[in-house]
């Protein structure tokens, strides 16, 4: 018997913005910000700013801060 298999749904899964951070201004790193978030007591932007910085600066990035906190859940 011949299973059919659908393609994948394009992930929801944020990237980093075009310079390769994910805050330009205090220059953090995807990976940086996924380890914090892999702590449980990161659940908020508060928690990521007191934790690494990110977002400390322009605040251009929080959205995108805050699509990472929606995914890490
Ligand atoms: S890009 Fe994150 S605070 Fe400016």
């Amino acid at each position: 018997m011949q299973v059919a298999t659908a393609t994948a749904p394009t992930s929801s899964r944020p990237a980093p913005r075009a310079s390769g951070f994910v805050c330009d201004c205090l220059e953090v790193t995807e990976c940086a910000l996924l380890e914090t978030l892999s702590k449980a007591h990161v659940r908020t932007l508060r928690d990521v700013r007191r934790a690494i910085g990110a977002g400390d600066g322009c605040t251009a990035c929080h959205d995108l801060l805050r699509r990472y906190l929606e995914a890490a859940r």
